[in-house]
């Protein structure tokens, strides 16, 4: 008997190889009326999602990607982050319960002093923080009881010693003015800010304790976003990613702080160890608690998850910009066949079942255009740890080299994240036996605002030369081609001599 592996018959390919071809736009198809609306858990056919994403993006389960501070600035422009769960329990409890209880315009104050805080110590903060207003409190954090405010005016460096205390120049709380931090809204707090020509406004609770802070300059900010992701009382909706080992704590630490969706944060998502977690969920949360799972690359994953009871599957191994996986053991498929093959495989278990279980693209969206394509192939949504990783919202440093500004960016499988349990298959217990990722630059790329506006602004451009207004619609009109290496060549600029290449004369 001759034993033969399994051959696929077509080889495996990733965005850059395909393109889309338009289709006929009526008058209606214009940017303006595109919604990128997406489910982003499972949902009976005629029901309504427990949850809906406002844009198709998710921020990767990563140290180098998403904290609190990243999750408020997504969730403000409608997608959600998954905290990343390669930390403490209690550390990710925490940058949840952040984001649950943010209050848009109301900052929480971050350079905070005691009465006896010298001027050389204050000088040295604000270098540090790049923030002039300090709040002083009794005990010098930013919950103390509030004896006034430090700001550039209250000191005049060339006359005053650097020894000289904060309670001698403060501006007391006597001469403040402030506001009720239970009872103000953020629309009265600038009302006060414009009435009283104020730089920023204290709000105190009833013991004179400092919660927050409204600043003059948040003002445009803080108006609403009609896209905004928030839940049914106003707060913005946050994920945290979980693992296969000790979900039997973090998953209640994660639901007690509040946390709308959770994700099995795993390289390789087709194991009986998801199963058992699922199993876990369901038992002691029920439905309450919504769960993806992943990553899988084909059709039988999905269905192995799909029955397992995820919320929702997530497609991609060894295609992540920081990922050497494939290198190392020789497995993964392409991004876009894997979500061909899944979104078939999704679309047939939805014909049988009834039930919709939503798909995300996980790594390798390096263009702007890969994200359109994924969406097109299917994906209901993408995950994406590169991209944020660039801007200023991320967790990690920016530095400068040779005049160039860049953020550092490194995979969970590194030795600098040591996230074993992703990459766990039940084995030695706290152990990376070798990485399947890298510690990498990329390049800085600004506010996180501005570059989703413009990378969704194209999405809804191209999907309006196919003829379609929303995800579904674009989806079931895409009409794609492979292209030839050739022609891939007569995509970019050619044949002309950019100008560029000039400008150092
Ligand atoms: P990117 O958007 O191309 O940078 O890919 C991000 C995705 O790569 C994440 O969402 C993970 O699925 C995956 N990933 C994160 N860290 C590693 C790693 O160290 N090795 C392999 N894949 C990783």
């Amino acid at each position: 008997m001759i034993i033969l592996a399994y051959y696929y018959k077509e080889a495996s390919h990733t965005f850059g190889e395909y393109l889309l071809v338009p289709g006929y736009s009526s008058d209606k198809c214009i940017p303006d009326n595109v919604s990128l609306k997406t489910p982003l858990v499972r949902f009976k056919k005629g029901e309504e999602p427990a949850i809906s994403l406002n844009i198709p993006m998710v921020s990767a389960i990563m140290q180098a990607v998403s904290n609190d501070t990243m999750a408020i600035a997504l969730a403000k422009e409608g997608g959600l982050s998954f905290i990343y769960g390669s930390q403490s329990i209690e550390k990710q409890a925490e940058m949840v319960a952040k984001v649950k209880n943010y209050k848009s315009g109301f900052v929480n104050s971050d350079s905070n002093i005691k009465p006896t805080t010298t001027l050389g110590e204050i000088l040295e903060l604000k270098e540090a923080t790049g923030h002039s207003t300090m709040a002083v409190t009794e005990d010098g954090t930013d919950t103390g009881k509030l004896l006034g405010i430090v700001t550039s005016r209250d000191y005049r460096i060339t006359r005053m010693p650097m020894s000289m205390q904060a309670k001698e120049f403060m501006t007391p709380f006597s001469k403040l003015v402030y506001a009720d931090a239970e009872t103000t809204t953020l629309s009265q707090a600038n009302d006060i800010i414009w009435d009283k020509k104020l730089n920023m406004l204290p709000l105190v609770d009833r013991n004179q304790c400092l919660r927050y802070m409204v600043f003059r300059k948040d003002y445009t900010d803080n108006k609403e976003n009609k896209n905004e992701l928030i839940d049914s009382k106003k707060r913005y909706m946050v994920g945290a990613g979980i693992n296969t080992r000790d979900y039997a704590e973090r998953v209640p630490a994660l639901v007690e702080a509040g946390a709308d969706v959770l994700c099995i944060d795993s390289s390789e998502g087709f194991t009986e160890w998801q199963r058992i977690t699922l199993n876990y969920i369901h038992e002691h949360f029920g439905d309450r608690v919504k769960v993806g799972a992943g990553n899988v690359v084909d059709a039988d994953g999905f269905r192995f998850l799909a029955e397992a009871g995820a919320d929702f599957v997530k497609v991609g191994i060894g295609g992540g910009s920081i990922c050497i996986t494939r290198e190392t053991k020789g497995i993964g498929r392409g991004q876009a066949t894997s979500i061909i093959d899944v979104a078939k495989a999704r679309d047939e278990y939805y014909e049988e079942t009834g039930i919709y279980v939503p798909i995300c693209s996980d790594g390798g969206l390096v263009h702007d255009y890969h994200m359109t394509l994924a969406l097109a192939m299917g994906a209901d949504f993408m995950m994406l740890g590169r991209y944020f990783s660039r801007f200023d919202e991320s967790p990690t440093n920016k530095v400068r080299i040779n005049g160039t500004y860049y953020k550092e960016y490194w995979g969970e499988g590194s030795n600098r994240a040591r996230n074993w349990q992703r990459y766990d298959l039940g084995g030695q217990k706290n152990k990376l036996s070798f990485e399947e990722g890298v510690d990498s630059y990329v390049p800085y790329a600004g506010a996180l605002k501005d570059n989703v506006d413009l990378s969704l602004s194209k999405i809804r451009s191209t999907m309006c030369n196919c003829g379609a207004l929303n995800i579904k619609e674009f989806q079931e009109k895409a009409k794609l081609t492979l292209v030839s290496a050739t022609s891939i060549v007569e995509g970019g600029s050619h044949d002309v001599i950019l100008k560029d290449a000039f400008s150092h004369e």
